[in-house]
């Protein structure tokens, strides 16, 4: 009896094509067998991996491998310590202790000097006693706890807008929200020195997209007029105060343009959380306008606010859109309590301590009077917090960095392909708690060390 035969109902019908179909098959298979396309009937099997070409199968060939291979050999060719992942034994903004030496230093974005503070310290510890250090799961199954909605209350209140929402990190902030609320058929417009989390977003969303030329309102308006017809919902999205430049966006410029062409306006406050303005309240505040004209405020808790995380500040639909959609809010934990607790200190203290935005801001500005006094390119800083020193060359940058290291000061080289080569640059943060003897010591080290290397003229 052939397996066709167990139906019982002979070759016609269903059964005979199914023979058929196996007869097939069977045929099909001998073919392949004998031209050795498939397996080899009895053979020794083939192994799928010795036709692969032998690069793909280890990660030391990965051309970011390579990139970090030769970025180390640079640096060693220099002569110095590779400035990236130094190990640190403590920092608390404006000091650092490496290796146990003390180190004056501007690598960290601690603008108000909020990072050690005991009030804070003491809150998370009563928060951990509390609640523990997690949520355990995203906040739509693990549910809501008071701390996250005033957090969010107090974040929405600065903005004075319907609601705000938090998320874990401020770089997933911007990829989720921007993908989430935008997409096929519709228009983005960024400053092209916008932060990669807005242009991983962006990338993302599907939307069709174009960079303007940095802080170019011209430029902006040009694409606008050929693209915005053509497209739904068109959003223009840019930083406040640029995390390498150090300087600021045009907001009544850019509020009268998203007015003018119906676009949504979404800014970037990362780095403007109690840097700008009377009260630290950013951009808007800084320019005096309202902030109900822009639709979406970003802001990170790792600068000012000393912790970690991302915020949106907006109307009730958006925040609703992103509270049920946004995959970076809906599929990771909600905030742990010691960091919503510790970040409602920090706002607190923003507040109660006003003292401390004069002082970053008088701090940034006296650095970079020192420096541009000295010759010394600053590029566009206007001085807040954020100040560039301009190289034009990867390896000078790499040179100056290690040296101030050795001068007991710290500070970051930023290389080419974070920015162009004649972009390269130091990139300074200060904050309110660097005294005037740090500021006055560094550019003072640093402008000899600038003469050295011949990029001041004097
Ligand atoms: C302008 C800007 N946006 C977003 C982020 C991402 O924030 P976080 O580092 O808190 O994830 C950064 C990071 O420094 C930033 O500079």
């Amino acid at each position: 009896m052939t397996d066709n035969d167990k139906t019982g109902t002979g070759k016609s019908g269903i059964s005979g094509l199914m023979s058929l179909a196996n007869s097939i098959r069977a045929d099909r298979s001998r073919e392949i067998s004998e031209s050795g396309d498939g397996h080899p009937a009895g053979g020794e099997m083939p192994v799928p991996r010795d036709a692969v070409d032998p690069t793909y199968l280890d990660f030391k060939h990965h051309p970011l491998m390579e990139n970090i291979r030769f970025a180390k050999t640079f640096a060693e060719k220099c002569g110095i310590a590779v400035p990236f992942f130094r190990e640190m034994d403590s920092t608390d903004g404006a000091r650092a202790v490496i290796q146990k030496r003390d180190y004056i230093n501007f690598s960290s974005y601690n603008y108000l000097g909020l990072n050690r503070n005991p009030v804070i310290s003491r809150h998370v510890y009563e928060a951990a006693k509390l609640y523990g250090t997690s949520v355990g799961a995203s906040r739509l199954v693990a549910g809501e706890r008071a701390f996250h909605r005033n957090l969010e209350k107090e974040l929405a209140g600065i903005y004075a807008a319907d609601d705000a929402l938090v998320f874990v990190s401020g770089h997933a902030t911007n990829v989720s929200t921007i993908s989430t609320l935008f997409g096929k058929g519709d228009l983005i417009v960024y400053d092209c020195l916008s932060h990669n989390s807005i242009i991983e977003g962006i990338k993302l969303s599907g939307a069709q997209y174009f960079p303007y030329a940095h802080n170019s309102l011209t430029a902006l308006c040009q694409i606008l007029d050929k693209n915005r017809s053509r497209f739904r919902r068109t959003l223009l999205v840019t930083e406040g105060l640029f995390s390498m430049d150090g300087d600021i966006a045009d907001l009544p410029e850019l509020i009268k343009i998203k007015k003018r062409y119906g676009c949504f306006l979404m800014i970037d406050e990362a780095h403007s959380l109690g840097v700008l303005g009377e009260h630290g309240r950013g951009l808007f505040e800084h320019f005096g306008c309202d902030p109900r004209d822009v639709d979406i405020w970003m802001g990170t808790l790792s600068k000012t606010l000393a912790g970690c995380g991302g915020y949106i500040a907006a109307s009730g639909e958006i925040t609703d859109i992103l509270r049920y959609y946004a995959p970076g809010f809906v599929y990771s934990v909600g905030m742990s309590p010691v960091m919503a607790y510790s970040v409602l200190t920090a706002l607190d203290l923003m507040r109660s301590e006003n003292w401390r935005v004069g002082k970053v801001q008088r701090n940034s500005a006296k650095f970079l009077k020192l420096l541009k006094d000295a010759g010394i390119n600053t590029g566009h800083a206007r001085g807040y917090a954020v100040i560039p020193v301009i190289t034009g060359s990867s390896r000078i940058a790499v040179q100056l960095s290690g040296d101030l290291f050795e001068e007991g000061i710290s500070v970051h080289p930023i290389i080419h392909p974070a920015v162009s080569e004649q972009e390269a640059r130091l990139r300074f943060f200060i904050t309110a708690d660097h005294t005037d003897a740090d500021l006055e010591r560094t550019a003072e080290v640093l402008a000899g060390l600038c003469r050295k290397y011949g990029i001041i003229k004097v």
